[in-house]
Formats: C-alpha cells, sequence, structure tokens
C-alpha cells in the first residue's frame, strides 16, 4: 500500500501506519548515526527519527544539509512514543526535499529584539508562539459568533468606506474617493444601529482605522471590532450582555485552546476565576478610588490608561465603569436621566492591568437631542441625515458596545502589547509586512 498524505494532528489516530507528512523542518539534532527532526504543518509538530542503517546513504545525508524551515515530504511509520507530547513519532523511511534554503533562516534560537520580530512578522508567523497566539484569537472570534449567532442575533455587515465620522472627527484616515473625500470607518455603530431598527438584535464585524497618534502598548492604527447593538436594550441590558459574552469567550478559550495557554505560560487560574457577576463602579467612584490609590486625574477627565492599570490591578474580573462626563464621550450616547453631565455609557475594563476591552452606551433616541448634540460638537449634519432619521422613523431605546478582538487577545493570551495579537500589526510606524 502506498503511504497517504496526513496532518500532524491526525497522526495519533494512524498509529502504526505508513504516512507522508507535508512540512517544514522546525528543528533538528544529530547523533552520527540518527538524525531527529522536528517538523511541523501547520497543524501540529512531530519529530521524525532517521536512523542511518534504516534508510539509504543519500537520504540521510540530504537531511545532514538541510537547513531550517526547509519545506519537505517526509514519508515514515506513525509509532508510539510516550516521551512525545502528541504520543507519535515518525520512524522516517523516505525524505523527499521541496526546497532547502540556501542559507540560515534569520529567525534563530537566539533572543531577537521586538523590531527585528516585526520586521520579520511574514516569518515570525510560523514560531510556536505566534501559532499559539493566532489559534487563540481564531477561538476568541468564534466564540463571539456562535455565542451571538444562538442567542438569535443577525450579523449584518457595515461599510468600511463612508462619508462621516463615527467616533469624532480627530483619528480619521481621509481618502479620496473620485471627486470627493470619504473616511476609513472607525466603527459600524451607527449602520448596526440601522440595522437593529430593521433586525432587532444584530452585530457588525470588521476591521476599523484610527488615525490616532497613540504610541501606547493597547492601539493599533486598524484593529478588529465586534460590535452587538440590540433594539429595546438599555443601559443595563446592555452591560448584562457584555458580561454574558466575555464570560462565553473565556469558557470557549479554556476549552478548547488549553495546550495554546499553556505554551503562552498564561497562569489559566486567572481564567477560569472570569466569571459573573463582574465589578461596577460609577465614574465618580473610580475617580475616589483613583484618588486614594495616587493618580491625579480631576473629576471630569477622561481615565488615562495608566488609571486604567491601576484601577483593573484592584479587581480580579472586569470591572465596569459607568456613566461617564457627556464632555468626554461620543455625540451619540444618551444623557443620565438624573444628572445631564452624564452619559449613560460603560467601559468594560480587564483584570491584571489590561484596562478597556469594551466601550458601549445608551444611544440617544430623541430627534432634537441628537441634533443639538451634533451642533455642539461641530459635527456636519448633512453626513448624518440618515442617521437622524433613525429617530424620526419610529425611535426606540437601543444600546450597543463595541469590542476589540485584539485587546481581548491580547488580555487572554497574557501579551505584553497589543501588536502581537493581530496577524500584521498595522501602527504609525508600521505598514510593512
Ligand atoms: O470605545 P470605542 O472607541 O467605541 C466605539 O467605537 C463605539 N462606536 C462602539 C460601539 O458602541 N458600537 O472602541 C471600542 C473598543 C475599545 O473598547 C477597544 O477594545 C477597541 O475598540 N479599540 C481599539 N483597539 C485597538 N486599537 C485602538 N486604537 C482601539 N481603539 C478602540
Ligand atoms: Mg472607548
Amino acid at each position: 500500500m502506498t503511504a497517504q498524505w496526513a496532518y500532524i494532528k491526525d497522526l495519533p489516530s494512524l498509529e502504526g501506519k505508513e504516512v507522508i507528512v507535508k512540512g517544514w523542518l522546525y528543528n533538528m539534532r544529530s547523533s552520527g548515526k540518527i538524525h531527529f527532526l522536528q517538523l511541523r504543518d501547520g497543524t501540529g509538530t512531530v519529530q521524525g527519527v532517521m536512523v542511518k542503517k534504516e534508510v539509504s546513504e543519500e537520504s540521510f545525508m540530504t537531511a545532514k544539509g538541510l537547513w531550517l524551515e526547509a519545506s519537505l515530504e517526509v514519508t515514515g511509520s506513525v509509532r508510539k512514543d510516550e516521551r512525545a507530547p502528541s504520543g507519535v513519532e515518525l520512524s522516517v523511511s523516505g525524505i523527499s526535499v521541496i526546497q532547502n534554503p540556501s542559507d540560515e533562516y534569520p529567525i534563530g534560537k537566539k533572543d531577537h529584539g521586538i523590531d527585528f520580530l516585526l520586521d520579520n512578522r511574514h516569518l515570525w508567523l510560523r514560531s510556536s508562539r505566534q501559532q499559539a497566539i493566532m489559534r487563540i484569537r481564531e477561538r476568541v472570534i468564534w466564540s463571539a459568533r456562535e455565542f451571538l449567532h444562538n442567542d438569535g442575533y443577525l450579523l449584518v455587515d457595515s461599510p468600511i468606506i463612508s462619508g462621516a465620522a463615527g467616533e469624532g472627527v480627530s483619528g480619521l484616515f481621509e481618502i479620496d474617493y473620485f471627486d470627493s473625500k470619504a473616511y476609513l470607518a472607525q466603527t459600524g455603530q451607527l449602520y448596526a444601529e440601522a440595522a437593529a431598527a430593521a433586525f432587532g438584535k444584530v452585530y457588525c464585524f470588521g476591521p476599523t482605522f484610527r488615525a490616532e497618534k497613540s504610541k501606547t502598548r493597547r492601539h493599533l492604527t486598524e484593529f478588529w471590532m465586534l460590535e452587538p447593538e440590540v433594539a429595546f436594550y438599555d443601559h443595563k441590558d446592555n452591560m448584562d450582555l457584555q458580561e454574558k459574552l466575555i464570560c462565553a469567550i473565556v469558557t470557549g478559550v479554556l476549552e478548547h485552546c488549553r495546550p495554546e495557554l499553556e505554551s503562552l505560560e498564561r497562569d489559566i487560574s486567572k481564567l477560569e476565576n472570569i466569571k459573573a457577576p463582574f465589578y461596577h463602579l460609577q465614574y465618580g467612584e473610580a475617580i475616589e478610588m483613583l484618588h486614594k490609590l495616587g493618580s491625579d486625574t480631576p473629576y471630569g477627565d477622561d481615565l488615562g490608561n495608566d488609571d486604567e492599570t491601576i484601577l483593573t490591578q484592584q479587581f480580579d474580573r472586569p470591572v465596569f465603569i459607568e456613566c461617564y462626563p457627556k464632555s468626554v464621550k461620543a455625540f451619540y450616547m444618551k444623557e443620565h436621566p438624573e444628572d445631564q453631565d452624564l452619559v449613560l455609557c460603560d467601559d468594560l475594563l480587564a483584570p491584571e492591568g489590561y484596562g478597556e476591552i469594551i466601550g458601549g452606551s445608551q444611544r440617544e433616541d430623541s430627534y432634537d437631542r441628537l441634533l443639538s448634540r451634533i451642533r455642539e460638537q461641530g459635527l456636519p449634519e448633512e453626513p448624518y441625515d440618515w442617521y437622524l432619521d433613525l429617530r424620526r422613523y419610529g425611535t426606540f431605546v437601543h444600546s450597543g458596545f463595541g469590542m476589540g478582538i485584539e485587546r481581548v487577545v491580547a488580555w487572554i493570551c497574557g501579551l505584553q502589547h497589543i501588536r502581537e495579537a493581530i496577524p500584521w500589526p498595522r501602527t504609525i510606524y508600521r505598514l510593512k509586512p
């Protein structure tokens, strides 16, 4: 029987069979008589053991001359091995080289600086650490979509090219659009609100763009945002939904990505502790707490990155900061019924110093108040006429939020910096690769 191509992840169920593994050499060690070839194919890793006296002289010499990341087809039989992480290894009988690089692979075992790794992101993605992060990212997205789908939410995509600002005019990427100007979307929210009036429970999910010159470990210029929007949900319903969504995501990752979390040396007990109910602080309480902790952010200001870091270090579960001053938040948020200087909004901060992962609010549903907020903020009225229509034709209490995927991934993976949480990070100084 001729050997069949098999993925490394399936090898444990193919014990005793002759297979072909197609992949890359990520490590190799040799004694005079045996080569240990560490192979990866994207689905997992396996050790191929090549014994000199069991293969042709030519195969043995070929293997000896391989550089790391050579692309290969390796034939062998799957053998049980108690010491292997997957429980099997490959007894190599033949090797066919697709390409042996002409020199040494740039990313070696020595410690490279972050700039070097980012310049080589196209190669860095092959490392086991980056693979673990990308698998967790995929699971975060999958779990979120599964949760929303099962709860009756409809995915309604929003445009990336837009004629109006979503979050305020600073930080917009402007593009030439035939004879006029357009902007890259900062949020899909305004469109999600229109969709909520059509379908009730909706969400959009896509890339969003901010031209802010923030050089923090939490900011990208392009990031992915998941934005649910729900008809007849108020501020409290909105926070309940956020809590449920985050719990579903963490549960999904714990259920499916334990090996990845372990390989990142993540403290899993901290994630297992993420359960409802989360903590709640009113904005004023947060400011008081911050003053006791040594911050000098005055009442009325937005919380800075450092404030968020200090605050979340006080909590072992996510914390909602509710009802910020109107002056520091976007025009579409609904005024607090008991204090017209505040709005019905929340920022959800992740523990361990990670800070804001979600920003949400109840939306202004009065035509007149929304129009005066647009004017107060000096925004042009014409681009928002369709958005105002939602308050003219059957206005409704509604709320929603945006969850930044990379912020959530950075927190769950325990990353120092958000740039590792996205395959191709875009920051002020980085457009390549
Ligand atoms: O708080 P933000 O700006 O809220 C909105 O855009 C709303 N329109 C969302 C809505 O209500 N539908 O952004 C929401 C989230 C933040 O909490 C954060 O997780 C992420 O998006 N985010 C960023 N992530 C990476 N880099 C940046 N520059 C980010 N800016 C926001
Ligand atoms: Mg925000």
